[in-house]
């Protein structure tokens, strides 16, 4: 009697931390801001905080990267090789009738054209160019 005693106690223990955690879990999230993480990628180098602008103001629903995205505007992912950063710069400026100006400062240019010179270093944006394996993969 006393051994079902004693295990009723560790199980009313267990429960009570188990308790203790998700009501503890569960504050912590709701405390929390959603831009938490946002907020420190933007102390890190130029390109990540382009990379966090670009999906802050969604270029990509009108933009592809790797031919993935909105099909308003052309695709992004070699743009840094195809045109000359005044160009860019241009469009992110002022936007144009189709594309919104999205008021940056000039930092903020400075990032995103650091994000969108890393895309074009990482690879093609043509999918049309890309190489199928055997095995289901791709490759440039
Ligand atoms: C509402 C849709 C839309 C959004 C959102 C948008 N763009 Fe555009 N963008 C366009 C269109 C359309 C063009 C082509 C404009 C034209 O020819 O008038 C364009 C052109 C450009 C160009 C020049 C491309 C070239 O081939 O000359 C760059 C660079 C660019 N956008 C960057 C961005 C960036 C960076 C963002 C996010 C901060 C962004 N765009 C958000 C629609 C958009």
């Amino acid at each position: 009697m006393s051994f079902i005693m004693e295990s009723d106690k560790f199980k009313l223990g267990v429960l009570i931390i188990l308790a203790v955690s998700f009501i503890a879990y569960s504050f912590d999230l709701y405390i929390s801001q959603p831009m938490d993480g946002i907020e420190k990628a933007e102390s890190g180098s130029l390109e990540e905080q382009g990379k966090i602008l670009w999906q802050q103001k969604n270029c990509i629903s009108c933009h592809q990267l790797y031919g993935l995205g909105g099909h308003l505007g052309p695709d992004l992912t070699n743009i840094s090789s195809q045109r000359s950063p005044e160009h860019i710069e241009a469009f992110l400026i002022g936007g144009t009738n189709v594309m919104p100006n999205f008021h940056l400062s000039e930092h903020e240019i400075e990032a995103l054209k650091a994000f969108l010179k890393s895309v074009d270093e990482s690879g093609k944006g043509d999918p049309r160019t890309f190489k199928q394996n055997l095995d289901g993969t791709i490759s440039q």
